[in-house]
């Protein structure tokens, strides 16, 4: 998108429930929000202290652009946030995590006392292998507690952890593993899916013959018979725990050691290590959980998200427990044994705050009014979106039955790299089906033109986030490039890469990707990744994919591939291919259609146009096309 455009607005707005307001954790956005403007410093040292500290900091923000530092020379450990102080305190017996199998029918609790001397254990059995400060752990689970107690006993001890989301294949895992050069890869047998099982540890295996860098395997095993293991490389978790001391202190870290590193799709290239630190992603995560969401007590809450994805970390890990929280964990698909399962769960387990995909919510659209209706849905108060554009006919659906016209809708826009909520309707303010809302206290978000002016509303640009804030992407993991190009996109400003518009209450409204990235069910796929998938199989020559709208996705991926000479297309190739995508990255980044072409459109210096593949696929105007070969 070269520039500004304009754009029609929906003018339809839900005022909310006063009594909503009034008990809100934020009961008057405009005034927080001005109090956060006049002393953005003062703001967040104001939130930083609800946490636990080691050390306090000199200093609450050093920035020195592109490089921001927060709670300079602060020292903490986010588990003593997360468990230590809950444990210590009322909440010791309180369930921190609700986990369910598929269907609901097999059940565990961890309280914040059980849940902390999980950890503690598991942090020590890490030792055992030989994980110490800084050492990169990769994580490839199923959505099960262990998942949860892995990514802790790594923060508890320092080491940096990297989840790669359970559904991607050996190709995506490998790059992933040798990028942050892991030490440590934790599994397990399988997952459960659609009550068929996927087995992740052999995939793994596959990954792992590429990945020397791995030393130690640690294996849950889940299924009976236990499958056999590697003595020489691979543990038994169940085997690692008991061979583990109970306790482990939380070690100090500094608030710019990093935390953790997440893999998001970048628009060329392999994938890029977002890289989170300590100090300030802590601050970012507890004050959006507990002000978003408007967390109370006697809450019951519910992200659907699995911790593989940036959604599970801020908002089913970090910020919940920092909050203190109980957390409803669910493997396996929401509509599965029937499409009523997750409403079911909702009903038997009173979940309060509920946090999901829009793609979730236009499959449960779908399936009709019948499934949730069958279910009392009485004790939902608020409900959240992430992930995607929350188009109005699915808010509408949302609100109306899944809330019941009574519970507040955020949709929140943010990112891997923003770390925490950027901008959505907090609860209170009146919403607009379609527009996410404005920023939240703490963040300064704008749409903006090229040169970083603000674009007037209805005017389409560029979502950018002009000042620096304390959950911002600290770097992306070995490529100082990479980082900076977030920053020097447009002057002064971070780049989301996304595509917005204002409307005359500063309301803002996400369009999509201004890159080559493409969402598919709240998913973000990187079209270089795709493309030299399919590029490997032997038939195909060129590659390229586009995102193309979908009713249920928000987008599908199409591919246009040239052959190789005497390959001839038949009606098995496109099977092929789209396994041999699956098998290399894994279902999230199939295309759903394959169209083979003789040429892919080119700029003359050899670079593909995807925009004008798209523009063709859509009847639309391809813009400017002076570049194109010929
Ligand atoms: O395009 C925006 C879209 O998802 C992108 C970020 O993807 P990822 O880093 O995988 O994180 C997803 C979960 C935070 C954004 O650049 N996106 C995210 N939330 C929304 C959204 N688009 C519209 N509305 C949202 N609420």
């Amino acid at each position: 998108m070269e520039e500004t455009f304009a754009v029609k607005l929906e003018k339809k707005r839900y005022l909310p429930d006063p009594r909503c307001r009034a008990a809100a954790r934020v009961p008057d956005y405009p005034r927080a929000y001005r109090e956060f403007m006049r002393d953005p410093e003062g703001f967040w040292d104001r939130v930083a202290r609800e946490l636990v500290w080691f050390k306090p900091w000199d200093q609450v923000r050093e920035w020195n652009y592109p490089y921001a530092k927060w709670f300079v020379n602060g020292q903490l450990n986010i588990t003593a946030s997360c468990l230590d102080r809950h444990a210590a305190g009322d909440r010791k017996d309180k369930p921190a995590i609700i986990w369910r199998g598929e269907g609901g029918e097999e059940e565990r609790v961890f309280t914040y006392d059980g849940l902390r001397r999980e950890v503690m254990r598991f942090a020590n059995g890490l030792k055992l292998l030989g994980v110490g400060k800084g050492d990169r752990v990769c994580i490839y689970m199923p959505l099960v507690p262990e998942q949860v107690v892995a990514m802790l006993a790594c923060a508890r001890i320092g080491a940096v952890h990297s989840v790669v989301f359970g559904g991607f294949g050996p190709d995506a895992l490998a790059t992933r593993i040798n990028d942050a050069a892991a030490k440590v890869l934790i599994t397990a047998d399988v997952a459960y899916r659609r009550g068929k099982t996927v087995p992740l540890r052999e995939i793994a295996l596959e990954a792992l013959a590429r990945t020397p860098c791995v030393e130690r395997v640690v294996v849950l095993r889940r299924e009976h018979p236990k499958v056999d293991l590697d003595p020489d490389r691979e543990v038994d978790y169940a085997d690692l725990m008991a061979a583990a001391a109970p306790s482990s202190p939380a070690e100090a870290m500094d608030a710019e050691d990093p935390l953790f590193i997440l893999y998001t799709s970048g628009s060329t290239g392999a994938p890029k290590g977002i890289v989170h630190t300590c100090g300030g992603y802590a601050v970012g995560a507890y004050y959006t959980t507990k002000c978003v969401f408007d967390i109370k007590e006697s809450d019951v809450y519910w992200c659907t998200a699995d911790p593989g994805w940036i959604t599970g970390h801020s908002y089913v890990v970090y910020g919940p427990l920092a909050v203190g929280t109980t957390v409803v964990i669910v493997e396996g698909a929401p509509d599965h044994p029937d499409p009523g399962a997750c409403w079911r769960q909702v009903r038997d387990l009173g979940v309060t705050v509920f946090y999901t995909a829009p793609t979730a919510i236009r499959m449960f659209m779908r399936y009709g009014d019948r499934w949730p209706a069958k279910y009392d849905l009485s004790t939902l108060r608020v409900l959240g979106s992430v992930g995607e554009p929350l188009n109005p006919e699915a808010f509408e659906w949302y609100y109306h039955r899944i809330g019941g016209g009574r519970c507040p809708i955020v949709d929140t826009w943010w990112q891997t790299e923003t770390g925490m909520h950027m901008a959505t309707t907090m609860i209170g303010e009146a919403m607009k089906p379609g527009f996410v809302g404005k920023a939240v206290p703490g963040a300064v978000v704008d749409v903006v033109d090229r040169t970083g002016r603000p674009v007037p509303p209805g005017t389409g640009g560029f979502l950018v986030v002009r000042e620096p804030w304390p959950a911002m992407l600290r770097g992306v993991h070995g490529n100082d490039e990479r980082y900076r190009a977030y920053w020097n996109t447009i002057p002064g400003c971070y780049t989301a890469g996304d595509l917005a518009v204002k409307d005359e209450d500063g309301y803002i409204m996400v369009l999509g990707r201004a890159d080559d990235l493409i969402v598919v069910a709240g998913h973000n796929i990187g079209t270089a990744e795709v493309e030299s998938a399919l590029v490997s199989h032997d038939a195909v020559a060129e590659a390229a994919v586009i995102g193309k709208p979908d009713p249920l996705k928000g987008n599908a991926i199409k591919a246009f591939v040239t052959l190789r000479a005497g390959v001839i297309p038949d009606d098995g190739l496109s099977g092929e291919l789209a396994r041999h995508v699956k098998k290399s990255l894994g279902p999230v980044a199939v295309p759903a259609e394959i169209e083979y072409v003789d040429r892919l459109p080119k700029t003359r210096s050899g670079k593909i146009m995807r925009r004008v593949l798209r523009a063709r696929e859509l009847g639309m105007d391809p813009g400017d096309i002076s570049t194109l070969e010929e």
